[in-house]
C-alpha cells in the first residue's frame, strides 16, 4: 500500500523495474523527421497521415514503480504523400506534464490513484492522454477514460487544450474508444466514473457530425467496474460492466484503482441506440474481462458482440484478486469469443470463435455499428526466440484476417521470431468498394534491432509480408490505439 503520507524523493533515473525495462524503456523522443527510409514502395493512393497513441513516461514516477498505463501520452503522426512518408511525435501537453516539467519531477503518483499524488498537486488533474488518437469533426483528439479529450492540432501536434464539445460534456471522464455511424457520422461515446472516482455514474453520448450533442443519457451502473470499450448497433448501445472492481476505500488507502472480483458477474445495461434510462434492460454473464471488441451488429432484439475475451483481467495488475487468488495467464488469456445478448429474452450466450491469444481486433471502419464480416488482429502466433517478444505485451508477432462468416483465419503474417507488433489500422484501396479491401499499416517492433519499422501489407493478402517498410532511426513505446485521416480531410 502507498500514501501520499509517505513523500518519497522522486527517483532522478528511470529504475531498473519491469515497465522501464526493455522494450518498455522510456524513449522520450519528440522528434521531426523529413523523408524517411522506406524499402519497397509506399503506394502512391495511400495519402494522408497515420496518428498513433501511447504511453511514454516523461519522467520516473515519484513512487519508483508504475505501470505501462500510466505513462505521459505521446502523439506519433506518419504524414504519406505520394509515396513519401515524414514523421512527428510531441507529447501531449496535459496539465499532468505541464506541472511536472515545471517542478523537473515526478508529482503524481500511482495509476489512477490521487491519494498517492504529491500534496500540492492535489486537486489537479493527472489525467495522461496516453490511449487513443481519434479523428471526428476535423479535431484529433488524444483519449484516456479518466479525463477529458485532449484536442491537439492535426498538423502541428500542438497541443490545444481540453475539449468538452463546447461545453455540452458535463461527464467528469471520456471513453478512450468511441464508435462512429459511417453512414451518419454520429460520435457515440461514453464517460464511467462520471461523477468522479470510483462512482458507479455513466454518462453516454451521442454527437452528430458536426460535433453538435444531441443525445444524452446518465445512469447508474451494478458496480464501478473497467469499462473500456462499448458497442453500438443499428438499433442499440450495450455498457458491459466487467468485474474488475474499483473501491474508494482501497483507493484512500493507497490501493491499486482496478482489483479484479470474482464473485460478480458481468452486467451488461443495453438500451435503444438513443434510449433514456428507463430503457435499459440488464443481461448476466459469468465474469469475463475484454479490452477491445471488434464491433457488434444487431437482428431484432438479438446483438452480437465480437471481441477479444478472457476469464479474466489479462495482466497481473488486479490481482490478488477479492478471494486471494493469484493472477492465472491461461484464464486470463484473451480469445476471440462472440457473444449473443437478447434484449428482449434477457439471455446470455458465448463461443470461443478462435482459441488463441489475441489484442486489438479492428475492422474495416466503414462497417462500424453496422455488420462487418471482416476482422483483423494481433495474435500470439508462436515461434518467438527473444524473450522479450515471449514476455512483452502478450507477445503478439502474427496479424491475422478472420472472416466471421467463415469463422476462419482467411490470411495471415508472422512478423518473425525476434519481433511483436502494434496495433493494425485499416485503410480502403481508394477505388476499394469491398469490405477489407485495403491496406494494414502495422507498426513492428523489431527486437534484434530494438528498432520500428512501419510495414503496409495488403489486407487481402497479408501473408504476401510488406509492400514496404518504413524504417524509423529509433525505438518507439508502444503505442495503444491510433487512426488514419485520408489527406482531404486532415488538410481541411
Ligand atoms: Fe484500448
Amino acid at each position: 500500500m502507498l500514501n501520499a503520507s509517505v513523500s518519497p524523493q522522486p527517483p532522478t533515473r528511470f529504475p531498473d523495474v519491469p515497465v522501464y525495462s526493455g522494450w518498455c524503456s522510456p524513449s522520450r523522443i519528440e522528434a521531426d523527421i523529413f523523408e524517411l527510409e522506406v524499402e519497397g514502395e509506399v503506394p502512391a493512393e495511400l495519402n494522408g497521415r497515420l496518428y498513433q497513441l501511447g504511453p511514454d513516461p516523461q519522467l520516473p514516477n515519484r513512487l519508483g514503480d508504475d505501470v505501462l498505463f500510466n505513462g505521459d501520452g505521446l502523439m506519433r503522426m506518419f504524414t504519406f504523400a505520394d509515396g513519401h512518408v515524414d514523421y512527428r511525435s510531441r507529447y501531449v501537453l496535459t496539465e499532468k506534464l505541464k506541472l511536472e516539467r515545471a517542478a523537473r519531477r515526478s508529482l503524481f503518483g500511482a495509476y489512477r490513484n490521487p491519494y498517492t499524488d504529491d500534496l500540492t498537486v492535489r486537486g489537479k488533474s493527472g489525467g495522461t492522454a496516453n490511449t487513443s488518437a481519434y479523428f471526428h469533426n476535423g479535431k484529433l483528439l488524444a483519449l484516456k477514460e479518466d479525463s477529458l479529450p485532449v484536442e491537439m492540432d492535426p498538423a502541428t501536434l500542438e497541443t490545444i487544450g481540453l475539449y468538452d464539445f463546447d461545453g455540452a460534456v458535463t461527464s467528469k471522464t471520456v471513453t478512450a474508444h468511441p464508435r462512429t455511424d459511417p453512414r451518419t457520422g454520429e460520435h457515440f461515446f461514453f464517460g464511467y466514473e462520471a461523477k468522479g472516482l470510483a462512482t458507479r455514474d455513466v454518462a453516454y453520448y451521442v454527437a452528430d457530425a458536426h460535433g453538435k450533442i444531441i443525445h444524452e443519457t446518465w445512469f447508474e451502473g451494478p458496480y464501478c467496474g473497467f469499462m473500456h470499450d462499448f458497442v453500438v448497433t443499428d438499433d442499440y448501445v450495450v455498457f458491459p460492466f466487467m468485474p474488475a472492481v474499483a473501491d474508494l476505500d482501497r483507493i484512500k488507502a493507497g490501493g491499486k484503482h482496478w482489483q479484479w472480483d470474482p464473485t460478480k458477474d458481468t452486467q451488461f445495461a443495453i438500451m435503444p441506440r438513443y434510449g433514456t434510462t428507463e430503457e435499459i434492460r440488464y443481461v448476466s454473464a459469468p465474469p469475463r474481462f475484454a479490452f477491445h471488441f471488434f464491433n457488434a451488429h444487431n437482428d431484432g432484439t438479438t446483438i452480437t458482440i465480437d471481441g477479444s475475451i478472457a476469464e479474466g483481467f489479462h495482466s497481473p495488475y488486479s490481482y490478488p484478486d477479492t478471494l486471494g487468488n493469484a493472477f492465472d495467464p491461461v484464464a486470463s488469456t484473451p480469445l476471440v469469443r462472440r457473444w449473443t445478448l437478447d434484449y428482449a429474452e434477457g439471455t446470455f450466450g458465448e463461443e470461443v470463435l478462435l482459441p488463441e491469444c489475441t489484442e486489438f481486433p479492428v475492422i474495416d471502419d466503414r462497417f462500424e455499428t453496422g455488420t462487418n464480416r471482416v476482422g483483423f488482429a494481433l495474435v500470439r502466433g508462436g515461434g518467438q526466440t527473444h524473450p522479450d517478444v515471449m514476455h512483452g505485451p502478450l507477445g503478439l508477432n502474427t496479424i491475422v484476417r478472420y472472416d466471421f462468416e467463415k469463422s476462419q483465419v482467411v490470411s495471415s503474417y508472422v512478423l518473425g521470431a525476434t519481433s511483436s507488433g502494434q496495433e493494425a489500422i485499416f485503410v480502403p484501396r481508394y477505388d476499394g468498394a469491398s469490405e477489407g479491401d485495403g491496406y494494414l499499416l502495422l507498426l513492428a517492433n523489431r527486437y534484434d534491432t530494438m528498432l520500428n519499422e512501419l510495414i503496409v501489407l495488403d489486407a487481402v493478402k497479408l501473408e504476401d509480408g510488406p509492400i514496404a517498410t518504413v524504417k524509423l532511426p529509433f525505438r518507439v513505446h508502444f503505442a495503444f490505439h491510433g487512426c488514419w485521416v485520408p489527406q482531404y480531410l486532415s488538410e481541411g
